[in-house]
């Protein structure tokens, strides 16, 4: 029997931060959570910003803790977390200012100045990327435009995932998978698109760019005497959906899309070469990287975010609410009445969830939910509807059928979910796992240690391991007339 091996992933996701051990024994993979802590923004002068510190002395005790309890079997240690955000370093080393969270408004209106200066047209020929106001892209030019001073000093651009490796490791990187989510890199060239970078002379920051599944160094001397031991620090897919999507149990020629289901439901196929057709600017899809090389055409969908601010609201009154009460009241609710459109800009951070779905339901005609189960199966029809749309277009732009689709991530807990989603596109579903981006990220330290050579027998160890739980649609004439009136009001995004 051979020794087993324990990795850490540490993902930092909008519900908060996770540190899962991962216990290979060179056959099975099983997980551990070592701990979990808050990822919450701190909001200074009106704007958010990352808990940099806090965090940075989160994913300490999170190591320390994996060391008391797997010793030497403790091999390494990757983090993961959403992409877009960053930090800045000045030439000696030293944080500049409060990374902002994405989610803070100072993008606000930036796209529409920034597309004065150069087309939306140009920028996605030299990135293939998405247009949201929060990408990298649009927060260096807000910061340009609000005249954050600190911009200037800056030395290095760091992405967050690559800020707290450096933390651990003094080593200065930008991982490829969170390198494709700034709208600053070029897929087919596959390096940062120096002419988007000259065209709005943006400083020259950017540092080289490593492949995923590498060692990038080991602990500093003063956290490797903190934690005791002086460890590996590895690479993952640092951009969370990278990781997840490496650990979604496809087959090496299944033809089927994924949706990795948190807060936001990324959803998408994976390509060789990044898909450069003008129809995903109209989409707008993105191509993102994987573990390997591959790209993701993907489509960012907003997700779980409704059920997670409704909650939020509700538990203010019943402090006993939780998730599994509320998919069971949305399960009894009525069916197939209305739907929301998730991607409408309304529902980005809307003050009062349930009253911003009941507005939209009245706007659109629709028949009005009134219970708390209603209000729920509302918001997951709609994120349902839009999955259907996704399909549709996938299909047009690989000129493939999909056949079935894949879903892991927060969303596999929720069985009615997965059920819609099942019945709106008329697909099989398949479910699992539910800690799809911890086991991406600890897939990549796996490859890094010699213990798998790529991400495809990664999947192998994942489809032996973990629950896969499989939805066959049923057929309902309903969705069919939903889905015509979804397309009618749908945004535009
Ligand atoms: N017991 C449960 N029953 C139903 N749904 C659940 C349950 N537990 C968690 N969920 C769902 O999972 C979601 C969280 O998923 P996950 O942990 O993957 O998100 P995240 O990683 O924080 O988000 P992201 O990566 O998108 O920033 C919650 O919003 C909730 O809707
Ligand atoms: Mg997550």
């Amino acid at each position: 029997m051979k020794n087993k091996r324990t990795f850490l992933a540490i993902d930092l996701g909008a519900s908060g931060g996770k540190a899962v051990a991962g216990i290979f024994d060179g056959n099975n993979l099983s997980i551990e959570e070592v701990n979990r802590f808050p990822n919450i923004p701190a909001e200074i002068n009106n704007h958010l910003h990352w808990d940099v510190l806090r965090i940075h002395n989160d994913i300490l005790d999170s190591i320390k803790k994996t060391v008391d309890k797997f010793g030497n079997s403790f091999t390494s240690v990757g983090i993961d977390t959403w992409g877009v955000d960053f930090g800045l370093l000045d030439s000696e080393g030293y944080l500049l200012g409060n990374p902002f969270h994405y989610r803070d408004s100072y993008t606000n209106g930036i796209i529409e100045k920034t597309t004065q200066q150069v087309s939306k047209e140009k920028i996605f020929e030299l990135t293939g990327a998405h247009f949201e106001p929060f990408n990298t892209v649009f927060q260096i030019m807000a910061m340009k435009e609000h005249r954050i001073s600190y911009l200037d000093s800056a030395k290095y651009l760091l992405m967050m995932p690559n800020l707290f490796t450096y933390f651990l490791t003094g080593e200065i990187t930008c991982e490829f998978t969170i390198a494709t989510t700034t709208q600053l890199f070029d897929p087919v060239k596959r390096t940062w698109s120096k002419e988007l970078i000259n065209i709005l002379q943006i400083p020259d920051i950017l540092p080289e760019i490593h492949q995923p599944g590498t060692t990038i160094g080991k602990t500093l001397k003063t956290i490797s005497n903190y934690i005791d031991k002086e460890l590996n620090v590895v690479l993952p897919a640092s951009h969370d959906t990278g990781s997840a999507v490496a650990a979604v149990p496809i087959f090496e020629n299944e033809n089927s899309m994924f949706i990795s289901s948190g807060t936001w439901c990324i959803s998408g196929v994976e390509v060789e070469e990044a898909v450069m057709d003008k129809k995903l600017l109209k989409y707008n899809f993105t191509n993102e990287g994987c573990l390997g090389g591959n790209y993701r055409l993907l489509k960012n969908v907003s997700g779980l975010w409704f059920v997670q601010k409704c909650l939020e609201v509700w538990k203010e009154e019943d402090p006993t609410l939780d998730y599994s009460k509320l998919t069971q009241m949305a399960t009894e609710a009525e069916p197939l009445k209305n739907f929301i459109d998730p991607n409408d800009l309304r529902f980005l951070n809307p003050p009062d969830m349930p009253n911003e779905i009941i507005a939209y339901c009245k706007e659109t005609n629709q028949p009005v939910p009134e219970t708390k189960g209603e209000i729920l199966r509302c918001a997951l029809q709609g994120i349902a509807l839009r999955m259907k749309w996704v399909v549709e277009k996938l299909e047009e732009l690989t000129n493939k059928k999909i056949e079935a689709i894949r879903i892991v991530g927060g969303g596999v807990r929720n069985e009615l979910f997965c059920k819609l989603i099942a019945d709106a596109t008329n697909r099989n579903v398949y479910a699992g796992p539910v800690e799809a981006t911890s086991l991406g990220n600890i897939l990549a330290q796996m490859i890094a240690a010699g213990e798998i050579k790529n991400v495809f027998e990664g999947r192998e160890i994942i489809r032996k391991s973990f629950e896969i739980r499989e939805y066959t649609p049923s057929v309902d004439e309903r969705w069919s007339i939903l889905y015509e009136k979804f397309l009618k009001v749908m945004a535009d995004i």
